[in-house]
């Protein structure tokens, strides 16, 4: 007890790797407007809303990752945008003191009417979804998403100004391996930057075979090498991707890459579920159920942060993703929140 005391005043979350998590990914609904192939089969139940963190029980979590030393918060989903009452949340969460980024992932569905709003409500970097630029094929991988929407979507966020837009495209062979030139042309004439993504094997899906649609880092550089001098770069973001200048423009190229060059040494990050289950690794099931915490606890923050210490004994050194198997993993990432 007066191990955990002195702990919780020293206010940081490490692990027993000795890593420090400074990152939490807390994703605010597993609903999404889209059905991409990778992340969701074609009849998704979703979970009552009762089971769902409210905005309220978010804001505080989000305070006692703060208190703990957290300096980065990203929301995601599901798709974040589609939940009510998420800006006026964000609004709250930005005013954390302590708290030098709170950034977001979307899918870019709702941005034309939302991104004045978000940067507004202290939003500082935003990260879209964007697998292709053939709106016939968009439509096929998200299955239901609408190409120039998204494109709008991206104009506005433009507009808006926040200090930087990442673009994340998730590569498959045969439905969009073909693109990845296209898609980094687009992104810097845009001036944005990019990150390529290897599928996770995360959830049963009914559309592909995971391990045939298997498209490595290392086969999307060299397609890009064929039309871009790509020049290792230090940028760091906090994030899991390497970076790399594209000669003669100001944006960048990242590589996110869990199977062929794995960053699991260097963890900074947990997750929170929609329904409030603290996951330490993206491809493990070492789990923490916060939303009983939280529940049980509506006034007292340091029971909050005494679970999130107690939790650091069972982050996982890391992930042992196979494609050639079903996945281990049973959760979609629509429930993880990616
Ligand atoms: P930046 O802050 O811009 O660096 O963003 P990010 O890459 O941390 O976040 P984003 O939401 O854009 O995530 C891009 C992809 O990286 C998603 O598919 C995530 O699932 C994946 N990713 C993020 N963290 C991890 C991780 O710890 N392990 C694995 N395997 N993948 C991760
Ligand atoms: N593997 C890799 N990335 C995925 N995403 C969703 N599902 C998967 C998967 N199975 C990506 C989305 C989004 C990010 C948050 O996660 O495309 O960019
Ligand atoms: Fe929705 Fe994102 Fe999953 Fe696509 S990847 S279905 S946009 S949550």
């Amino acid at each position: 007890m007066l191990d955990t005391l002195a702990k919780l005043s020293n206010n940081k979350l490490i692990d027993k790797f000795g890593r420090q998590v400074t990152y939490v990914r807390i994703s605010v609904t597993d609903r999404c407007d889209f059905r991409c192939v990778y992340c969701m089969s074609e009849d998704m139940e979703f979970l009552p809303r009762e089971q769902v963190l409210t905005l309220e029980e978010i804001t505080r979590l989000s305070q006692a990752f703060v208190e703990m030393g957290v300096t980065k918060i990203r929301i995601t989903g599901g798709e974040p945008l589609v939940r009510k009452g998420v800006v006026e949340m964000l609004a709250k969460i930005s005013k954390l003191e302590g708290l030098e980024e709170l950034v977001i992932t979307t899918n870019g569905s709702q941005l034309v009417k939302l991104a004045e709003p978000l940067k507004q409500a202290g939003v500082k970097r935003i990260n879209i979804s964007l697998d292709s630029l053939d709106a016939e094929k968009f439509k096929k991988v998200t299955r239901v998403g609408d190409l120039n929407v998204v494109l709008d979507g991206i104009q506005a966020a433009k507009k808006a100004g926040f200090e930087n837009i990442k673009l994340n495209a998730v590569i498959l062979k045969n439905r969009n391996h073909d693109e990845v030139r296209n898609l980094v042309q687009y992104a810097m004439d845009q001036g944005l930057d990019i990150s390529f993504i290897e599928e996770m094997p995360l959830g049963a899906i009914d559309s592909h075979s995971r391990e045939e649609a298997y498209y490595s880092s290392d086969e999307i550089k060299r397609d890009l090498e064929q039309q871009f001098e790509l020049l290792s770069s230090t940028k760091k973001t906090g994030g899991p991707a390497r970076y790399y200048n594209v000669n003669g423009y100001n944006n960048k190229v990242g590589f996110i890459s869990p199977h062929s060059h794995n960053f699991c040494d260097t963890c900074n990050r947990v997750r929170v579920t929609a329904s409030g289950l603290l996951l330490l690794c993206l491809g493990q099931e070492h789990s923490m159920d916060l939303k009983r915490v939280l529940r049980a606890n509506p006034i007292d923050l340091n029971k909050v942060k005494q679970a999130l210490i107690d939790s650091m004994a069972i982050k996982p050194k890391g992930h042992d993703f196979d494609l050639t198997e079903q996945p281990v993993i049973f959760r979609h990432m629509s429930v993880t929140g990616g």
